[in-house]
């Protein structure tokens, strides 16, 4: 065996989605960021298109991020359906976390290869960007709430209108101990073998 298996397999199953209430003061260093980032650009990619773009707040920027979305979530639900627990959840989880970093997708200008291996090459990215996470004990909660997706978080993020905003991950030390895995379907029940010749 190449590497260590088992903690591989553990870093893999101990991932886990930590909110932003659950996080603690402590701040995650930008060097770790950095390694997340550089474990992201590692994700397959067809026609090596590198399609993840990310925009990573911290500090003062969660500020500005919590308000970007907290105002545009009052500007475009309608009035039946806005709530303002959720303005103030929009508003506030960027500041309970240490990093947030806006995930995107910038779609390749000659459109060489489908929509869908795009957006699995950023999902990837995502994932290995968790991972690293999840080594250094860092929780990570990707968020697709709110106006993520509008056209007008696409502008204020600076994308074209072929790109696509694809969530919020939320970046943060766990305050207490590491969640309890959740429940995953064994392999039956996701996977079909074909052994045969005919
Ligand atoms: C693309 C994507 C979008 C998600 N969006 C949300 C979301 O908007 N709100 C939420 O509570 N969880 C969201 N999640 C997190 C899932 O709820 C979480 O992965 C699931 O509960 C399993 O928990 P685990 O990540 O700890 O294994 C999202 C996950 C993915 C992959």
């Amino acid at each position: 065996m190449k590497f260590n298996l088992s903690e591989i397999q553990e870093i893999i199953e101990e991932r886990r989605t930590i909110k932003p209430e659950q996080f603690s003061d402590r701040k995650v260093h930008k060097e770790i960021i950095e390694k997340m980032l550089n474990a992201a650009k590692w994700a397959p990619t067809h026609r090596l298109t590198q399609p993840w773009r990310f925009t990573v707040f911290t500090n003062d920027g969660l500020r500005k991020l919590g308000e970007l979305h907290a105002n545009l979530y009052k500007e475009l639900a309608d009035e039946d359906s806005f709530s303002d627990r959720k303005y103030q959840t929009l508003l506030h989880r960027p500041q309970m976390s240490s990093a947030c970093i806006a995930i995107a997708l910038k779609r390749d200008e000659q459109e060489r290869v489908p929509f869908n291996e795009e957006l699995a090459s950023v999902a990837i990215a995502v994932q290995n960007m968790s991972l690293v996470a999840t080594a250094y004990g860092i929780g990570t909660y990707w968020a697709t709430g709110g106006k993520v997706y509008s056209p007008e978080m696409k502008v204020a993020l600076g994308y074209d209108e072929n790109d696509s905003v694809l969530g919020l991950l939320y970046v943060g030390y766990p305050e207490r101990e590491w969640p309890r895995k959740t429940p995953r379907k064994p392999i039956e029940y996701f996977t079909t073998w074909v052994d045969s010749e005919d």
